[in-house]
């Protein structure tokens, strides 16, 4: 009581009202209060600060939002296969934890895309698929799905080409090549040696013979592709005026393995050339791989009960989960070899018995070939 007048609160608690509820502003019709651009009003009351706090929040989660679903539709593989840098290990069945086999424009996060630092040569027809397709298996390679010919035909490209043709890889995975026509073609080992001196190299040799017939029936298999016709073998392979061999036929010049090695030991220590034994590699291909794997100085994964041998196939593929379906190479690959003709089959091991002598000198190992006198 003032002056005899009950002195109005400016606010009177009801019985109703929650304890802590906040008092009504005590001057109900003052005018509401401006304040300058861009500056929040100091007499906002609380529960509007909470609102404008929300609807920040909002705006902010939608931009990220937005964010992500562009970057999504610039860059689909960017952030969804993102795979924990786990430790490698073989997966024979299907992925292979940090490979996108058979799909190599996936990408995962920190992987880009590495020159070779291994090159599959040749020799072409010894078994270069195969060797590729059963290394490519091991999580510490990546390897291009077909051949580059970058040190042959494609130089002049140059190396930020070369470099695009090649899968994303991590950046302690070895990545590798091949282009079997890089063993014969003169100019690719001072190429490959101008790029890197320190290239590995992988040579697959298999019988001189059997590798001319291999080579002549693919050679056969595109002409009839191209409905051209055929030449039988012996006609090839035999001058056919002096019925000497005939050194010109491309499928004789590539079986000469001396030679064409002999150029890339001008350029390359025999140590840093692997030597692939083609026929083991049907026979045993884990035991080829394992000392490829020492080779690269990878540790050894690929081992004896990844293989299964198909007997439709004749050879052994890559065992799968589900074992009705073998992981096998094409059926272009394990083509059924006709016999030669005597006489022609006796001029090839004269041929190529001298030059077996003088490879088997040069790399100091021997290699048991059938047509071997
Ligand atoms: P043939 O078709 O003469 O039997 P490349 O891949 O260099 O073209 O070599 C093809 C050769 O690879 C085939 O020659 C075949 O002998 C050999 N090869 C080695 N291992 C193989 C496998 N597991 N499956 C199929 N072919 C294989």
């Amino acid at each position: 009581m003032v002056g005899g007048v009950m002195a109005t609160p400016k606010y009177q608690r009801l019985p109703q009202d929650p304890p802590d509820l906040h008092p009504l502003p005590s001057t109900p019709h003052t005018p509401p209060h401006h304040s300058p651009p861009g500056q929040l009003s100091s007499h906002c009351p609380k529960l509007s600060r909470y609102k404008m706090v929300a609807a920040m929040f909002v705006v902010v989660v939608t931009m990220v939002v937005v964010a992500v679903t562009c970057l999504q539709w610039r860059h689909p593989y960017l952030l969804q296969h993102s795979a924990p840098l786990s430790p490698p290990s073989l997966r024979p069945e299907g992925d292979t934890g940090r490979k996108c086999n058979g799909m190599a424009h996936l990408r995962y996060s920190h992987t880009k895309r590495q020159l070779p630092q291994c090159l599959i040569i040749g020799a072409r027809k010894a078994g270069t698929r195969a060797l590729l397709y059963f290394l490519n298996r091991h999580s510490q390679i990546q390897t291009a799905g077909r051949e580059i010919h970058f040190f042959d035909k494609n130089f002049h490209l140059g190396l930020d080409w070369y470099r695009r043709q090649m899968p994303f890889s991590f950046k302690d995975q070895v990545t590798m090549e091949k282009t079997p026509a890089y063993f014969v073609e003169a100019e690719v080992p001072k190429r490959v040696h101008s790029m890197n001196h320190s290239m590995k190299l992988l040579l697959i040799l298999r019988d001189p013979i059997d590798r001319t017939m291999s080579d002549y029936l693919q050679i056969m298999d595109n002409k009839v592709k191209r409905h051209k016709p055929q030449v039988a073998f012996e006609k090839l392979v035999l001058d056919q005026e002096t019925y000497e061999i005939n050194r010109s036929y491309s499928a004789i010049r590539r079986s000469i393995y001396v030679r064409h090695l002999q150029r890339w030991l001008e350029f390359f220590p025999l140590s840093q050339i692997h030597l692939v034994d083609g026929e083991n590699l049907v026979a045993h291909p884990w035991q080829e791989l394992a000392k490829v794997e020492s080779f690269l100085g990878l540790e050894h994964q690929i081992t004896r009960d990844h293989f299964t041998f198909n007997t439709t196939r004749g050879f052994y593929c890559f065992r799968t989960a589900d074992v009705d379906i073998d992981s096998c190479l094409s059926k272009d690959k394990g083509r059924s070899h006709p016999s030669i003709d005597p006489y022609v089959l006796k001029k090839l091991i004269e041929f190529f018995t001298p030059f077996n002598h003088k490879l088997f000198n040069l790399i100091g190992r021997r290699f048991h070939w059938q047509h071997w006198t």
